[in-house]
């Protein structure tokens, strides 16, 4: 299989890293995300020519390849809003940014909030899905895939389920470990029910060039190599 069979102009847009809910002025959530996946991907698609942009969280240093467009989010809704931006014009939109599942409810109070004997409880609410949004959202032509992170014992389930709750077209399934690690082992399921399993456990960059050749397959069944021609030039 030719992995670099899409076309140059491809957009493949790219998320990384964990999302920072804050709490107040120095403190916030997160999650064990170090972004290596996303800027993995990001490096592997570059190599193929095509055009990436990358929306990258907090605490993931820049990548320094001048070609790479990126951009940088802190919150899940400083993610939301690029993803508002760039997603339109994407081809392939591949969601590997641990994004938070709950924020505090309460805008983050200003200052540091003192420490009391009392305790402090949080109320938290939930964010938005942000690849169901896209999915709802997409247009012809265009191509989603998303990470699911699940326990070993339910992962192909759970990944599934996901899968057609987001209306994906791929999904990466992957135990839990994987976040924060460099090695990954997962299993790709598509929207077709088909199931590729990595042949055993690999590098984050050399899974980055395998699940690239799966998404260029998959655009390639669907008539999808070449999604966008260069404008043609005025005469
Ligand atoms: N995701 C998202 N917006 C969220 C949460 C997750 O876009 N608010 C994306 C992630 O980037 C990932 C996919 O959805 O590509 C699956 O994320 P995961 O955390 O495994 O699933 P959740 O939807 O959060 O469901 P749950 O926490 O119940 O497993």
């Amino acid at each position: 299989m030719s992995g670099s069979s899409l076309s140059p102009t491809t957009q493949v847009l790219i998320t990384a890293g964990p999302t920072h809910e804050p709490i107040d002025a120095v403190r916030y959530l997160a999650n064990r995300s170090s972004g290596r996946m996303g800027l993995a991907l990001a490096a592997a698609a570059l190599h193929r020519g095509w055009a990436v942009t990358v929306l990258l969280g907090p605490s993931v240093d820049s990548p320094l390849d001048p070609r790479l467009d990126v951009r940088r989010f802190r919150t899940s809704l400083d993610l939301q809003r690029l993803l508002d931006e760039t997603f339109p014009a994407c081809d392939v939109l591949i969601m590997a940014a641990a994004v938070a599942d709950f924020r505090p409810a309460q805008p983050p109070q200003p200052g540091k909030l003192p420490r009391s004997h009392r305790g402090l409880t949080l109320q938290l609410e939930p964010t938005p899905d942000l690849l169901a949004r896209c999915a709802e959202h997409r247009r012809t032509g265009q191509t989603l895939v998303g990470f699911a992170l699940e326990p070993r014992d339910r992962l192909l389930a759970d990944a599934r389920a996901k899968l057609v709750r987001k209306g994906l077209d791929l999904i990466v399934a992957n135990p839990l470990e994987t976040m924060g690690s460099d090695i990954v082992e997962a299993v790709v399921l598509t929207a077709g029910g088909r199931e590729s399993a990595t042949p055993g456990p690999m590098p984050k960059s050399d899974f980055a060039p395998w699940l690239l050749d799966l998404i260029v397959a998959w655009r390639q069944q669907r008539g999808l190599a070449s999604p966008r021609q260069p404008a043609p030039t005025r005469r």
